[in-house]
């Protein structure tokens, strides 16, 4: 008998660490403490047995019973742990989620999201024109030369008939003012073009806001108000700015606009190459030629008009010296201007 029992033992050891479900363990469960189990068949004939060993085979017996049902309640708990750490591979709630990298707007399209609502809580409204523009609107109109520089092929791309790619946003003066009658004041942002290398300070396609005002009595004094508006609120209050007679074909007088360095104040640093001053775009008076062009009385009505590189103000805003690094596409160096 002592065998037998140990036989059962044994098998138990091997088949118990080895059951893979509650349900094949419940199957053992019975099979080896059932009461039918083979463990109960050999108590019931413990009287054949010879009575001094009697006592010592029942005490082998329920040694033996404990032990195998030890060995299926560490089973049953193993196998419990298992089917949850299985779970919580599915499903944790109580688990952070996976952080999701967040876009955002490009810092270019930011600033240039910022410019144009300064502009329109002075006032202004937008208006958006042709990338592929003509020549009309382009020069002509603008009373720029046929000989002028900028029409040259090395400077403009053309496309076939008589078609551009806008070199500057002032096309859209004539747009708007064929359309309406003064007043007027809009301002017009937007992609240009010109044949450029790339390089520190250049790239062949760019954004520009122009501001466009025309109406009886408007003077120099104007314009300079609304652009030393704009330049304080999109840098800071003791921003300053300053014209430098300069020639446009469009505009009469014509001024070059600089802004006092943002950096130095004016004191003179790397920023502002040592001369105090950051060259911003051009400005004037809007050239008695255009309004007449557009059958505007020059007489009665006057205006003024400034245009802006949208690149150059980000440029300063954001601390950067190379534009390519607002077209590179670099995360790494775009999330810095967040
Ligand atoms: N269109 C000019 C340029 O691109 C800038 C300008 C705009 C000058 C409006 C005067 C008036 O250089």
């Amino acid at each position: 008998m002592k065998e037998q029992i140990q036989e059962i033992l044994e098998e138990a050891r091997r088949s118990i660490p080895s059951c893979e479900s509650d349900k094949d363990l419940e199957e053992l469960r019975i099979k080896y403490l059932g009461k039918k189990s083979s463990l109960s068949d050999l108590l019931s004939k413990i009287g054949t047995v010879l009575k001094e060993k009697r006592p010592q085979m029942g005490a082998l017996l329920n040694k033996v019973k404990k032990e195998i049902a030890q060995l299926i309640e560490q089973k049953k708990l193993v196998l419990h742990e298992q089917a949850d750490a299985t779970k919580a591979q599915g499903l944790d709630v109580t688990m952070p989620g996976r952080p999701l990298p967040i876009g955002a707007k490009h810092p270019l399209y930011q600033i240039w999201e910022e410019i144009e609502d300064i502009f329109i809580n002075l006032g202004f409204e937008v208006a958006e024109g042709p990338e592929i523009e003509s020549e009309y609107y382009n020069f002509d109109a603008l009373n720029t030369p046929s000989w002028h520089p900028a029409r040259n092929p090395q400077d403009t791309f053309y496309l076939k008939g008589g078609m551009l790619l806008r070199t500057q946003t002032s096309p859209m003066q004539i747009r708007v003012m064929e359309k309406f009658k003064p007043p007027i004041k809009i301002i017009s942002t937007g992609r240009c073009y010109r044949v450029d290398k790339v390089d520190p300070s250049h790239l062949p396609v760019f954004h520009q806001v122009e501001a466009l005002m025309v109406g009886e009595g408007i003077t120099m004094s104007d314009l300079k108000g609304a652009l030393d508006s704009f330049v304080k609120r999109i840098f800071s209050a003791d921003t300053r700015s300053r014209f430098r007679p300069h020639f446009f074909p469009f505009t009469e007088p014509s001024a070059e606009i600089d802004l006092l360095c943002i950096s130095c104040k004016g004191k003179g640093c790397k920023l502002c190459k040592n001369s105090g001053w950051l060259e911003m775009g051009g400005a004037g008076m809007v050239d008695p030629a255009v309004l007449e062009e557009v059958g505007y009385d020059p007489e009665k009505y006057t205006g003024y008009a400034f245009g802006l590189g949208i690149e150059r103000i980000a440029m300063l805003r954001y601390g950067i010296s190379d534009i390519r690094k607002l077209v590179t596409n670099d995360l790494r160096i775009l999330s810095q201007f967040q």
